[in-house]
């Protein structure tokens, strides 16, 4: 059965859900599941903007089927050649032969790396600026490259003043029957999924994105209609801001991030009593993760969230603890910056290695201020060497003072 939904008098969302994958990319956890939005305007001529994954492909083809009702697909627009987008393309050429693909250059090489149809007597090549009517609809295309991939380009329906954004303003998470951003309690239940989606997917391309949000700052917008995650119809300022933000490296709480790992539970002891004494000392904004129980992409939003972060580790095999040392390789790869960092390290047998591991990684980071208290733990934190601690924490609490 169809599963769709009207935006308005012309558009449809004729997406889907997928809530049986356990990894997004195959690397990512989606414990919510995930969206999947696909959109058909009505016009003199038909137009579907980019299609879903392969794995959800009989609801989507459903979808199109029962709003067209009979009619031709003209059009299909393709923002994204990634296969969470595109995977349907060549099974609706055979289903829609008179199709045309509207699309830029570089999505040309991509579907010819994925597909084997004629791809060149199917497409339509656009650049930026230019204008493309369907009837009523007149769209104009805005090149977003690397936001997510190189050829990622947005439509713009000036007729209607929906921005339809490729990845841009998606989160994980699926729909549930709640299609707008005030169908739901945005803030609480789907911004940390939004900021995950963000920071993993796209973290890296801050620049990039800072490039989309200037040149959509340029034109009147309605309605955010993104590949994953809600539609934004009203107050698109909250998520433009939270992508501003976030493509700057601006952290959104003035607060503390600790991540740890504990091979016994002493490391832990010694992070427990420095979040109590930031919680005793006025701290309200502490975020505390076991690095070993949760996933990396988790540590990378909270990263991007937090102005402090706290790196309490162990030694491993004369090593830094891997579960550590992978996060720290996961912030730098996505570009994370401007934050300020206090280490904490833990060894049995040889002092040092953890902290000069740490500082390794930070130094290759941009704009990363490393507080000067450390604590060298042997084996486990004494009585006497409570000061350790509370040196760091005053430290912290001086410069959580100076970012206010
Ligand atoms: Fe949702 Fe970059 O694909």
């Amino acid at each position: 059965m169809q599963c769709i939904r009207k935006i308005n008098e012309d558009l449809y969302w004729v997406g889907a859900e997928d809530r049986r994958l356990a990894l997004f990319e195959n690397i990512f956890p989606i414990p919510r599941g995930i969206a999947y939005n696909s959109y058909l305007i009505k016009d003199n001529k038909n137009i579907l903007i980019d299609t879903v994954d392969y794995s959800v492909g009989r609801q989507f083809l459903e979808n199109v089927k029962y709003v067209l009702n009979g009619e031709k697909l003209d059009y299909l627009i393709i923002n994204h050649m990634e296969p969470d987008h595109c995977s349907l393309i060549e099974k609706l050429t055979y289903k829609y032969p008179e199709m045309k693909l509207i699309c830029n250059a570089p999505t040309v090489k991509m579907l010819k790396q994925f597909y084997n149809f004629d791809v060149d007597s199917k497409v339509e090549i656009v650049k930026e600026g230019q204008k493309f009517s369907t009837g009523k609809h007149e769209f104009s295309f805005i090149m977003a490259p690397m936001v997510h991939w190189p050829e990622v380009m947005v439509t713009y329906d000036i007729t209607e003043k929906i921005l339809f954004s490729a990845d841009a303003f998606g989160s994980f998470g699926a729909l549930n029957g709640n299609l707008y951003n005030d169908d739901v309690n945005f803030e609480n239940e789907w911004l940390s999924d939004a900021r995950r989606y963000y920071t993993n997917i796209v973290g890296k391309y801050g620049a990039q994105v800072q490039n989309l949000l200037q040149k959509a700052s340029n034109i009147d917008i309605n309605m955010i209609c993104p590949l994953h995650g809600v539609i934004w119809r009203n107050n698109l300022q909250y998520i433009i801001e939270k992508y501003d933000k976030w493509s700057k490296y601006e952290p959104e709480k003035t607060g503390v991030l600790i991540i740890y790992s504990s091979v016994y539970g002493n490391t832990e002891n010694v992070v427990n009593t420095l979040a109590n004494y930031l919680g005793e000392n006025g701290v309200k904004e502490i975020a505390v993760y076991d690095s070993s129980n949760t996933d990396v992409s988790y540590l990378v939003s909270e990263s991007f969230k937090y102005s402090n972060i706290v790196i309490a580790a162990t030694t491993y095999n004369l090593g830094l603890f891997p579960k550590v040392e992978n996060y720290l390789l996961d912030i730098k790869r996505q570009n994370l910056q401007n934050r300020t960092v206090s280490i904490i390290e833990n060894s049995t047998w040889v002092p040092g290695i953890v902290t000069k591991e740490v500082n390794k990684i930070l130094s290759e980071m941009k704009d990363i201020t490393i507080l000067e208290n450390t604590y060298s733990i042997k084996s486990s934190a004494k009585n006497n060497e409570y000061d350790n601690i509370k040196n760091i924490g005053d430290e912290i609490i001086q410069n959580l003072k100076t970012k206010i």
